[in-house]
């Protein structure tokens, strides 16, 4: 994930870019850079933070009154200077900066390396910017739209030509671009915070549109080349409502980015014929040999864990096992140099993580890394990392970062498979790549019903998630959710452990919810929550086979898509963040930033 930002008009353009690119920041900070053009184009670049790029320009007199700049969570490569952005083409009169992933990028830099272009990095941007070029007679916005028209993927990018240097052009297709009206200046950037100290006069690009954009006139252009009317509208939000994009809180903002994060962490791993490819981040002699595979995580991560586990279980004999990162460092720990250890953690930075990796570690293990944050503590010191591209979790309580580690290792487990035994499961495969559009319509179609069925937690002391098979480590995580926000006591069991105890709390207006995706173990989970009705409880009921009849085994039945069984989780998770966020919510408690809790526990 990236922010791109963008300047034209009477003023020195750097002190837009780097004020633009602070409000930009949480889109990422593994590298960042400018270009302004004065007399010829300059580049001051660098990885690292923002703070390193102010520290490259704050002495320098830059004049330039028309720049683009760049800061970015690094999805190609390393995060390096080199790899940062902007980008120049191979004769150096066009920069370009860029957010989103490109997913045929490596094809375009074949074809251009065979003809004849070289390049310094192995950024997708300077992809961008050698087409332009290859693509440029005399009209950059020509060169701009022929070059787009290649593009696979997700992009949004703001191009500068030493040729041209009165205009900036602008092109998006799924990755943010709004351009800002000013007077006798415009600007652009990858969304409205960046721009709303200099106007709150916008125009919200949309896929496939160009648009050429000078001090004192936008012109804009539909995919088919054809002018368009600017449209502008006015924002009437203030800068935190920005944020959170329109949305009350982070959390529900994060629930809502999950189709993205999920398509974003597949793209790119998997080729144009639907094939896997991640020999690049896990090479295949880390797997090779391998004897045992263990997990370790905390929290959330560590139910995605489960998950890992659960799925590889499926696929291979060897042992496969999972712990709490807190226990795991300080048992006695049963690894060694043909020992796969996978660590998950959003943060990268969470302290029992960090240090039972480093016991297994010191014992031979071999370790791949699943983090949100490649410039992470864990990315650095593991021997491979798996990215999760679910962009910056803001809220304490996890959501897309979960779903996009399960979609990495659903990867994974495939992949894992495919190294051990040759065996590919072509039918999950192709179900995950259909998993962004299938969250995209539970969240539509769940979000109403589950909105108002909160209010019966309002009240509720405690709450019972019920599960079985694969359903029990979604309820884990749907209990860990309603915990950590609404304060209510939660607590998952499988459904079978119901009459061994458990069952003696459940009495009339005991809040229960019964995950009941897995067809095999339909009969039984319903059969238990029939029994928790009987006794008074009340039961919502998530659920994937609509030929069944749940009416007397819950008070409301969300239905999920069908999908393969072990997809499901990436689904009924969905319902249960959204009972977690409206309790919270109806509870009037500070939905994102839950007490006693922090976002990233770097301390044991
Ligand atoms: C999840 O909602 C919690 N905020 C917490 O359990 C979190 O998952 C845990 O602290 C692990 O964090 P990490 O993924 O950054 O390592």
């Amino acid at each position: 994930m990236s922010g791109v930002i963008g300047y034209v008009g009477n003023k020195a353009a750097k002190p837009f870019l780097l004020q633009g690119l602070n409000k930009l920041e949480y889109r990422g900070y593994d590298s960042a850079g400018i270009c302004e053009f004065d007399d010829q184009l300059n580049v001051y670049k660098t990885k690292g933070r923002l703070s390193e790029l102010n520290k490259i320009v704050e002495d320098k007199d830059l004049k330039g009154t028309i720049g683009i700049g760049h800061t970015a969570w690094v999805t190609h490569g390393a995060p390096t200077t080199e790899n940062a952005e902007p980008q120049l083409s191979s004769d150096g009169s066009i920069a370009v900066v860029s957010d989103g992933i490109i997913e045929n990028a490596q094809q375009l830099k074949s074809q251009l390396l065979e003809a004849g272009y070289s390049f310094t990095s192995e950024s997708a941007a300077e992809v961008i910017a050698h087409l332009i070029e290859n693509n440029y007679q005399a009209d950059l916005l020509q060169a701009v739209q022929a070059t787009v028209k290649v593009l696979q993927g997700s992009y949004a990018i703001l191009v500068l030509s030493a040729k041209h240097p009165q205009e900036i052009i602008a092109a998006k297709s799924e990755s943010p671009l709004v351009i800002g009206i000013g007077s006798n200046e415009n600007y652009c950037a990858s969304d409205v915070q960046a721009l709303l100290d200099y106007t709150r006069e916008v125009y919200i690009l949309q896929d496939g549109e160009c648009a050429r954009i000078t001090k004192d006139h936008i012109e804009l252009f539909d995919q088919a080349g054809f002018i368009k009317d600017l449209q502008t509208e006015y924002i009437e939000w203030d800068q935190v409502q920005v944020e959170k994009d329109g949305y009350e809180h982070f959390m529900l903002k994060e629930i809502h980015e999950q189709p993205k994060g999920v398509r974003e962490t597949i793209a790119n791993r998997l080729d144009s014929s639907g094939q896997l490819n991640l020999a690049e981040e896990i090479p295949p002699e880390l797997v090779k040999g391998i004897n045992k595979i263990q997990f370790i995580a905390c929290g959330t991560a560590y139910h995605a864990c489960l998950y890992g586990k659960y799925l590889l279980e499926q696929f291979l004999d060897i042992p496969v096992e999972a712990e709490y990162a807190s226990e795991y460092r300080y048992n006695r720990v049963k690894a060694d140099q043909n020992t796969l250890l996978i660590v998950l953690s959003q943060s990268g930075e969470t302290a029992d993580t960090l240090g039972a990796m480093r016991v297994a570690q010191d014992k031979g293990a071999r370790v791949l890394a699943v983090t949100n944050v490649i410039s992470s503590t864990l990315a650095r010191e593991a021997d491979a990392v798996m990215l999760t591209h679910a962009g910056p979790e803001i809220a304490v309580a996890s959501t897309k970062a979960y779903t996009a580690q399960l979609a990495c290792l659903c990867l994974i487990a495939i992949y894992i498979s495919q190294q051990l035994n040759g065996v590919v499961d072509q039918e999950l495969l192709t179900g995950l790549r259909m998993i962004p559009e299938q969250i995209q319509k539970v969240l539509h179609d769940c979000e109403p019903i589950v909105q108002e069925y909160a209010n019966r937690y309002a009240t509720a002391t405690d709450a019972f998630f019920l599960g079985r098979g694969i359903d029990y480590l979604s309820a884990m995580e749907g209990q860990l959710k309603l915990k950590e926000t609404s304060y209510i006591h939660g607590e998952a069991l499988p459904g079978g452990e119901l009459k061994h105890g458990t069952m003696a709390l459940i009495a009339p207006g005991v809040q229960v919810v019964g995950l009941a995706t897995q067809k095999v173990l339909l009969d039984k989970i319903i059969s238990n929550l029939q029994e928790v009705k009987a006794r008074g409880g009340e039961i919502l009921i998530i659920a994937m086979d609509q030929d069944f009849d749940y009416s007397n085994a819950g008070n409301q039945t969300i239905f999920i898509p069908e999908v393969h069984p072990l997809l499901a989780p990436m689904l009924s998770v969905v319902p249960m963040q959204l009972l977690a966020y409206y309790t919270t919510k109806a509870k009037g408690l500070d939905v994102d930033k839950p007490r006693n809790l922090v976002k990233s526990v770097t301390v044991e």
